[in-house]
């Protein structure tokens, strides 16, 4: 079944009224957030959030991340709420921090995947907080992609994943971060961050005093967290940052390169500069690499980033995005 997909604009008051009227109605509207765009839908209505299962094509024992429009609403979602959790939400909230909590008793099993725990966090897009404030409304939002593929980071983007799927998307203008939200388990002592994201594992510990663990590598146990995620439908490949490994040039076939520094000349390549600060090269990455999967070439090669604290969440993404 084909929806028309309406485009409305963060800056309209009556497109906003609208979207908050589809979202009562139990439709699904993309929505922008500060990390990526999500597919929201009214997470107490279990059938809504239904449908974005099925827009998204995504497993259905796949968590999602409930989003709320103020602190205080934690208390409607989540028990058991440790003191640690309002520490940090007071410190990083809204922002791009998503907490894992037990669940309420009165929460769908459809938004948890039927997971006893629930990830909640108070997005910092301001239009976006303003609708789920002043409307009283709580979204079940995954990011705004099919299943797999690179996650949206323009109103544009969601409309060629999932355009002809969803009744709307809000377009808010490039997301500021570009990647998603850092997501801590609270349930269980050591703390630890389960997605690296803007906000690091230091910054965490020093809000609570206490270390806040982040495994190098992302936990597979989480069902979501797949190894192979966040793909450009074009063949991507990791080359030195010196480019001392760029494969040589070939006959009939034309590669794009996400580089740092300056550009190599070479007639079969198009050459994408790429930021050499994380937080900027983390809000450029998923839209270059859309960029590039839409030109049509062979391959993407990527100069491989830096290492350290602040690459983290980049190179968990990379990770998995690399053929
Ligand atoms: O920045 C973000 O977090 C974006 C925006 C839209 O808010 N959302 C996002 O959602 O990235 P999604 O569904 O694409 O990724 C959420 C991740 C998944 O890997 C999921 O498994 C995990 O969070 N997750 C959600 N709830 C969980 C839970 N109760 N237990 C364990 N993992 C959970
Ligand atoms: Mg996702």
């Amino acid at each position: 079944m084909s929806l028309k997909t309406q485009l409305l604009s963060a800056q309209c008051s009556t497109d906003l009224t609208q979207a908050a009227e589809l979202l009562k109605a139990g439709e699904q509207v993309a929505v922008p957030t500060e990390t990526v765009y999500g597919l929201a839908a009214d997470a107490s209505n279990p059938d809504a959030v239904a449908g974005i299962f099925t827009a998204k094509g995504r497993p259905a024992n796949h968590p999602l991340i409930v989003h709320l429009g103020d602190v205080a609403s934690i208390t409607e979602w989540a028990t058991q709420i440790p003191d640690e959790a309002y520490k940090l939400a007071n410190a990083f909230w809204p922002g791009p921090m998503t907490l894992l909590l037990p669940r309420a008793e009165h929460v769908s099993p459809v938004v948890t995947g039927g997971l006893d725990t629930i990830g909640l966090r108070v997005p910092a897009q301001p239009v976006l907080l303003d609708l789920l404030a002043s409307h009283q409304l709580a979204v079940a939002a995954p990011s705004a992609n099919p299943y797999k593929k690179l996650s949206p980071t323009t109103a544009e983007q969601v409309m060629h994943g999932l355009g002809g799927k969803i009744a709307a998307v809000i377009d808010g203008g490039p997301c500021q971060h570009g990647l998603e939200s850092t997501i801590v388990d609270l349930t269980k002592r050591p703390f630890r961050v389960l997605r690296a994201g803007p906000i690091t594992a230091s910054e965490l510990s020093t809000v609570l005093g206490e270390t806040v663990d982040a495994p190098e590598q992302h936990d597979t146990v989480v069902p979501g967290n797949v190894g192979s995620h966040y793909q450009p439908n074009t063949r991507l490949q990791m080359v030195a940052a010196d480019l001392s490994d760029l494969p040589a040039p070939h006959p009939e076939k034309r590669a794009a390169l996400l580089h740092f520094g300056e550009a190599p000349t070479r007639d079969d390549l198009v050459c994408i500069a790429m930021p050499d600060d994380a937080a900027r090269y983390g809000q450029a990455l998923y839209h270059q690499l859309a960029q590039a999967d839409q030109l049509g070439v062979d391959e993407i090669w990527l100069a491989q980033p830096p290492h350290g604290e602040a690459w983290l969440a980049v190179h968990d993404r990379l990770r998995r995005a690399v053929s």
